[in-house]
C-alpha cells in the first residue's frame, strides 16, 4: 500500500513576531542557512502534498518574494484583519480548489526542527486510525504559554484551552499542543465556520476546531511526540540561537553518520544543503555554508569558512576563506588565504599562504604559494607564481585581465601590470615590474641594474661596527663577489 499523501499544507506565516525586536519578518531569520519559513516549506514537501499554502500577512511583499524563490509552485494565501489562528487557516483554505478533499495539514512557520518524516508519519496515523483531527502534542515539563490538551473521562482529546484561557487546574497539564494538525478537509472547513472570538485575546482560535468536532462526534486523537526540538517555536533570538545550535547538532551527526570526521561538533558549523564526501575530516572552527561540496579524502579545517564553495576529492584547505569558488581534487589551499568569487583552482594546484584571489583560473598544477594577490587572471598548467607578486588589474577605471602560460615562472615581487600575457614557457625575473607582453621562452626583466660601490662602508661609516665588520671579511676574502651575469637572475 502506498503511503497516504496529504491533499494540503497550509503553513501559518502571517504573524508579526514582535518579540525578534526585528526590521526583518520573524519567518526569514535563518538558521542552517535557510529562512525559518524555508524550512517549513521543505517539511511540507516532504509529504509530496498536492498543495502547500503559505498564509501571510505581516511584511507580505518580502515573505511572499523569499518563498516564491524557495519554491515556485506555493499558494500564497492572504490574511485579512481578522486575527487568530483559526481566520489564518480559514484564509489558507480560500486560496485553495474549492472542492479540496481529503487530508490538510496546517504547520508554523516559526517551527523549523519539525522533519518532513515527522508529518508523513502524522498523515499515515492520521489515515489509518480514520480520524477527523490528529492534533500533534507534547509532554512538557514547562508548559507555560502553550495551548493545553484537555482529554476526556476515557482519554480522549475533547478540546484545547489556551494558556491565557485556562483555569488553575488546567495550567497544570503538561500536555501541550503543537498547533500542528491534520485535519479532514470538510470536517475543517465546517468547523472553521463556527469558530467565534469569545477568548482572553478576542482572536478566532483554530484550537477551537478540536472542541467542535469532538462536540460533533468526529474522532479527534492526539499524535503525541517524544522529540521535542520537533515542536518548538522561535518567538526571540534567544530560541533562534538555541534552535540553530540543534538543527546544526543534527547536520553534524547525519555526516557523522554517513562517514565524516568532525573532530569538533560544538565549534563546526554546517548548513543544510552542504554535502561532504567519505573519509573527509572537517577541523573545528569550521564553517561549511550555502551551496557548498567537499569530496571524498579531503581535510577542512581547522578556522576555514566556506560558501558556496567546491572542494574536490583529497583536497586540503586551512585556515581560508572562500567564497563562490572551486578548488580541484588533491588541491591544497592556506592557511591564511581569501579566495573570492570566480576562484577556481585546478587539480593538485596551491594557493598557499597570505594569497588573494578573485576572478582567478589557477589551472592545474600551478602554483601560487606565497603572499600574492592575483585578481582577473589565467595562470597555467604548472606555472609558479613567486612569493610577493601582485597582478595589478585595476587601473582606477576599470579591471584588466592577464594570462600566465603553461609552465611560466613569475619571480618573486613581480608587478603585474594588467593586461598582460606572459607565453607558455616564459620567465619573469624577480622584482619586474611588468607591462608588456613576453614569448615564450623569453625572459623579461624590468629593474634597474645593480651597482656595487667599493669602500663606501669605511669611507661613510667610519668606526662603526660595520666598517669593522667588512674589514675582517676583507682580510679573509679579498676578492668581492662578482655581478651575476645577465639572464640568470630570477
Ligand atoms: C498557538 C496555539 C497554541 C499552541 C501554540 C504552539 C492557537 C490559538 N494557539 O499559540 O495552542 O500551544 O500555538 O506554539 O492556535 N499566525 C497567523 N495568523 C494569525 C495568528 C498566528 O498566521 O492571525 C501564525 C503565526 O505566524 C505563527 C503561528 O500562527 O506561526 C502561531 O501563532 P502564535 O501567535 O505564535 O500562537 P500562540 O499564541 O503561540
Ligand atoms: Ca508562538
Amino acid at each position: 500500500m502506498s503511503t497516504p499523501r496529504p491533499a494540503a499544507v497550509i503553513v501559518l506565516a502571517a504573524g508579526e513576531g514582535t518579540r525578534m525586536r526585528s526590521a526583518t519578518p520573524k519567518v526569514l531569520h535563518r538558521i542552517g542557512g535557510v529562512p525559518l519559513v524555508g524550512h517549513a516549506i521543505r517539511a511540507a514537501r516532504a509529504t509530496r502534498a498536492e498543495h502547500v499554502g503559505v498564509v501571510v500577512r505581516h511584511d507580505r511583499e518580502r515573505v511572499v518574494e523569499q518563498c516564491a524563490a524557495l519554491d515556485e509552485g506555493l499558494v500564497i494565501a492572504d490574511q485579512d484583519d481578522v486575527k487568530g489562528t483559526g481566520r489564518a487557516v480559514e484564509c489558507g483554505l480560500g486560496a485553495l480548489p474549492a472542492d479540496l478533499s481529503g487530508t490538510v495539514l496546517v504547520t508554523y512557520g516559526d517551527v523549523p526542527l519539525l522533519t518532513g518524516d515527522t508529518l508523513v508519519e502524522l498523515t499515515v496515523a492520521h489515515t489509518e486510525t480514520g480520524s477527523a483531527v490528529s492534533v500533534v502534542t507534547a509532554h512538557i515539563a514547562d508548559p507555560t504559554g502553550y495551548g493545553r490538551v484537555v482529554r476526556d473521562a476515557d482519554g480522549r482529546v475533547e478540546r484545547i484551552v489556551e494558556h491565557k484561557d485556562a483555569t488553575p487546574d488546567e495550567r497544570a497539564i503538561t500536555e501541550i499542543n503543537s498547533g500542528i494538525y491534520a485535519f479532514d478537509a470538510d470536517v475543517l472547513r465546517a468547523a472553521l465556520a463556527e469558530v467565534g472570538t469569545d477568548n482572553a485575546q478576542g482572536e478566532r482560535y483554530l484550537t477551537d476546531v478540536v472542541a467542535i468536532a469532538h462536540a460533533a462526534g468526529h474522532p479527534v486523537r492526539a499524535h503525541v511526540v517524544d522529540d521535542l526540538w520537533q515542536t518548538e517555536g522561535v518567538n526571540d533570538r534567544v530560541q533562534l540561537a538555541a534552535l540553530g545550535r540543534e538543527l546544526n547538532r543534527r547536520v553534524c551527526e547525519a555526516h557523522m553518520r554517513a562517514g565524516v570526521t568532525i573532530v569538533d561538533p560544538a565549534t563546526t558549523w554546517i548548513d543544510v544543503d552542504v554535502s561532504i564526501g567519505q573519509d573527509t575530516t572537517v577541523l573545528p572552527g569550521t564553517q561549511l555554508l550555502g551551496a557548498t561540496s567537499i569530496g571524498r579524502d579531503a581535510v577542512v579545517g581547522p578556522e576555514v569558512t566556506l560558501t558556496d564553495t567546491e572542494v574536490g576529492d583529497g583536497a586540503q584547505v586551512t585556515r581560508a576563506v572562500a567564497n563562490l569558488a572551486t578548488v580541484g581534487p588533491g588541491a591544497t589551499v592556506g592557511p591564511y588565504s581569501y579566495l573570492r568569487p570566480g576562484t577556481r583552482l585546478g587539480a593538485r594546484g596551491k594557493i598557499g599562504g597570505f594569497v588573494e584571489t578573485k576572478n582567478a583560473d589557477i589551472r592545474e598544477g600551478a602554483k601560487v604559494p606565497h603572499l600574492t594577490y592575483a585578481g582577473d587572471v589565467t595562470i597555467g598548467e604548472g606555472a609558479n607564481i613567486g612569493a610577493g607578486t601582485v597582478f595589478a588589474n585595476y587601473d582606477g577605471v576599470a579591471k584588466h585581465h592577464s594570462t600566465v602560460g603553461r609552465h611560466a615562472f613569475v619571480g618573486s615581487h613581480t608587478v603585474v601590470v594588467s593586461p598582460v600575457e606572459v607565453a607558455d614557457g616564459a620567465y619573469v625575473a624577480a622584482g619586474t615590474a611588468l607591462t608588456a607582453d613576453v614569448g615564450p621562452g623569453q625572459i623579461a626583466v624590468a629593474r634597474s641594474r645593480q651597482r656595487n660601490v667599493d669602500g663606501w662602508v669605511e669611507r661613510a661609516r667610519p668606526g662603526t661596527a660595520t666598517a669593522t665588520a667588512a674589514a675582517q671579511a676583507r682580510a679573509r676574502h679579498p676578492q668581492p663577489r662578482p655581478d651575476a651575469p645577465e639572464g640568470t637572475e630570477t
